[in-house]
């Protein structure tokens, strides 16, 4: 059975057990659902077994050899899967700007950090794909147990994660892809390709782009190693079932008609409104972000000018852009109202 549907079962029995709220003593009165289907593993429920069903479900989906729900971010799916595959003093190579959970991760597994830059754009300041040829240089000259790359960036780029896979493969080495910020990818052939068929182990954010609460992520997997333990190590022993379920139910959606659909409409609205700001510049790999530059003014000013002027705000900016986030949710309305708000400058 689902984990879903586990939850919508309701227990008419007697339950001296956690959560002690007992899902009817709602102390939050706003949160009476959330409540409700706060439960934990007991002879009723049974949502450990649901899980592991719902799990392999999204291996399938996905294409992977398995896939792990996360309700602690891709943080945690980066940590674990550092922690799966390094050792005491083995080597790690990361971009010198990444997120710090990829610097946290080998510091918790006692790697070793080596660090490589990735070139920015002057012209947008922000970090450009990871260059495949500078990547070979340090496998050449250490011997490196794991790669991680970040791909698609914050704003939308996106590295080569094919090429790297086969330079990691010529000199044995993990790759992990921090794909936070691409959950949509694997939903669209209009939008680049996921890693999560190409790489050891991929990690999302559902929560940043495919309309996932926070803090909902995935760990995708597709070597021989198995990141349960690891995921284990770093996990609370009572997980969120209501938090497991809504990832069920967000991968259900991306991969139904309905989402799909959604999708591509979230595609079409944000090329429309690209090509109608003609005052504008638009950058980057992946067309749901919205990495914007206006020609008469800096990244700083434009986030102003959308900020106090028109009420929008936006989710990064810099000297030279400022990048508006979107993801499923982002409505036609909300799109519109930037498209003008950008038109008028
Ligand atoms: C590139 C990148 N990787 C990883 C993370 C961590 O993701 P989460 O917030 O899901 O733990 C973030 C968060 O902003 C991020 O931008």
């Amino acid at each position: 059975m689902s984990l879903i549907k586990i939850l919508r079962k309701t227990c008419r029995k007697s339950l001296f057990t956690t959560p002690s709220h007992g899902q009817k003593y709602f102390i939050f009165n706003k949160f009476r659902n959330f409540y409700k289907y706060d439960i934990s593993e007991t002879d009723f429920y049974n949502p450990q077994e649901a899980l592991k069903e719902a799990q392999q479900h999204a291996s399938k989906i996905y294409g992977t050899k398995s896939t792990f729900f996360l309700t602690n971010g891709s943080t945690s799916g980066i940590i674990a899967a550092v922690l799966a595959c390094v050792q005491k003093n083995e080597k790690v190579l990361i971009w010198a700007n990444s997120h710090p959970c990829h610097s946290n991760a080998v510091k918790l597994a006692g790697g070793i950090p080596v660090y490589f830059e990735v070139p920015l754009s002057s012209e947008w300041d922000v970090p450009l794909a990871t260059p495949v040829e500078n990547l070979e240089k340090c496998l050449v000259n250490e011997k490196i147990k794991a790669v991680i790359i970040t791909s698609p960036t914050y704003e939308g780029i996106v590295s080569d994660v094919r090429a790297i896979k086969t330079l990691c493969e010529k000199y044995e080495t993990y790759l992990i892809v921090d794909e936070a910020h691409g959950a949509l990818y694997p939903f669209s052939e209009n939008l680049p390709e996921s890693a999560v068929k190409i790489a050891d182990f991929t990690i999302q954010s559902l929560h940043k782009t495919a309309g996932g609460l926070n803090p909902t992520a995935l760990l995708h997997c597709n070597c021989n190693l198995d990141p349960e333990k690891a995921i284990s190590m770093i996990n609370t022993t009572s997980p969120s079932y209501p938090l497991l379920a809504s990832i069920e139910a967000n991968i259900n959606f991306l991969n139904s008609k309905r989402g799909k659909k959604q999708l591509e409409t979230l595609i079409s609205n944000i090329k429309s409104l690209k090509e109608n700001c003609c005052n504008c510049e638009f950058f980057g790999d992946d067309v749901t972000k919205i990495l914007v530059k206006h020609k008469n003014c800096t990244g700083y000013e434009l986030s102003k000018y959308l900020y106090e002027k028109e009420n929008i705000e936006d989710e990064k900016t810099n000297s030279k852009s400022t990048m508006l986030l979107c993801g499923i949710g982002t409505g036609e309305k909300k799109l519109k109202r930037l498209e003008n708000a950008l038109k008028k400058m």
